[in-house]
């Protein structure tokens, strides 16, 4: 199963996302693989089995969010140095969505750019992080402050590696399968209604539909001029509730997933979306055991903080809403009183 990227604004650039049982990949140059202690202990010797290369070099960094900075980036740069990559050289980013990004960037900075190659391992990075070229890492100013547009030669995705990820992760990565289903893709949704996503054939199914949208989606607009802010649906709310949590208490698919319930309230205020709808998508999250429930604390206090989001720009807020299911519409000018009239209904004290 092949899904062609053709990047319209800068024509040279294409690249196949597999998703399959990982291929032989054999290399005529130099390779590195990034991965981190989680990743390599449960999977690097199968990564091994299916990799040949002139030289091949593991650079293993620690795991978590907390890691995704410039110093760690440093040290990839380093070990590309002590390891004499040239400009033939590839990086292989072998891990979830921090290590894709990171490794994405190094890629983009060592000589000026080398080729690096995606092998996602969490659902998250198998359906979105992977795909359309963003690499990053933060800073103490925000999250993915920082960072390149770089595409990657391609992206290799085996649904196998999911078996080992925790529970919580998954159900993380389904809540940003639903974010592309209830934007893009209404059939997709009903599919989604009665998947049992622990069906092997199943999943991948969800996955290659939801590598399509995003596909679809960066072909369009790789660098976030327009279509591709869609896929921030339930993310200005998530990223407050994060933000308000300390970046402790949920996962980033899980402040996605009560994101999406509260983007939808205004949708349903606004008249875009029937209240029915938005029943089912919450529905639909809790299904796979995603939380849907946050007691905002301080209505003013949630609102201000949309504005610390780096597209909050001009200082108003744009807001990613659906227009009936598998539409969207994004909006930049709602009223303050709307908005926090539907703030409320999540409030502590309604
Ligand atoms: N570039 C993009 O377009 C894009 C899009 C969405 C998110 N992101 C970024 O992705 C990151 C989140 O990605 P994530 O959710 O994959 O988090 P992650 O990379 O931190 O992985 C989550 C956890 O799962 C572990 N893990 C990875 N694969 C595993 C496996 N097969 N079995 C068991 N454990 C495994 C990791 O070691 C980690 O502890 C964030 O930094 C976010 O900013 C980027």
């Amino acid at each position: 199963m092949i899904v062609p990227i053709e990047l319209s604004q800068t024509q040279s650039i294409t690249y196949d996302i597999t998703i399959d049982s990982l291929p032989k990949l054999s290399f005529n140059r130099k390779v590195v693989v990034v991965t981190n202690p989680t990743v390599s202990s449960l999977h690097l010797k199968k990564l091994l089995e299916h990799i040949d290369a002139t030289k091949l070099h593991i650079v293993t960094i620690p795991d978590g969010e907390k890691y995704k900075t410039l110093n760690t980036v440093e040290t990839i740069l380093n070990e590309c140095f002590a390891h004499k990559l040239d400009r033939k050289s590839l990086l292989i980013a072998f891990g979830g969505g921090v290590i894709g990004d990171m490794t994405g960037f190094t890629a983009s900075l060592y000589q000026r750019g080398i080729d690096f190659i995606q092998i996602p391992t969490t659902l998250l990075s198998q359906v979105d992080a992977s795909v359309g070229g963003k690499t990053g890492v933060n800073t103490d100013y925000g999250k993915n402050l920082i960072g390149a547009f770089y595409q990657p030669k391609a992206v290799y995705i085996d649904p196998e590696f999911l078996k080992t990820l925790p529970k919580r992760e998954f159900a993380a990565g389904v809540a940003e399968i639903v974010k592309m289903a209830v934007m893009f893709d209404k059939s997709y949704f009903e599919f989604l209604k009665n998947a049992n996503l622990k069906d092997d054939r199943i999943l991948k199914d969800a996955i290659r539909r939801s590598v399509e949208l995003k596909a679809w989606v960066v072909n369009q607009d790789e660098k976030e001029a327009g279509i591709r802010a869609v896929l921030n649906y339930g993310h200005t709310f998530g990223h407050v509730v994060e933000n308000e949590t300390n970046y402790t208490t949920y996962l980033h698919g899980e402040a996605v997933a009560i994101g999406m319930v509260m983007a939808n309230a205004l949708a349903v205020e606004l008249e875009l979306f029937n209240a029915e709808d938005a029943k089912e998508v919450k529905l639909l999250l809790e299904k796979f055991e995603l939380p849907t429930e946050y007691k905002i604390k301080n209505v003013d206090e949630f609102y201000e903080h949309f504005f610390l989001d780096k597209k909050s720009a001009n200082n108003s807020i744009k807001f990613i809403l659906p227009d009936g299911m598998g539409e969207y519409k994004i909006i930049s000018d709602i009223d303050e009183v709307i908005v926090k009239k539907v703030l409320l209904e999540f409030g502590d004290t309604k």
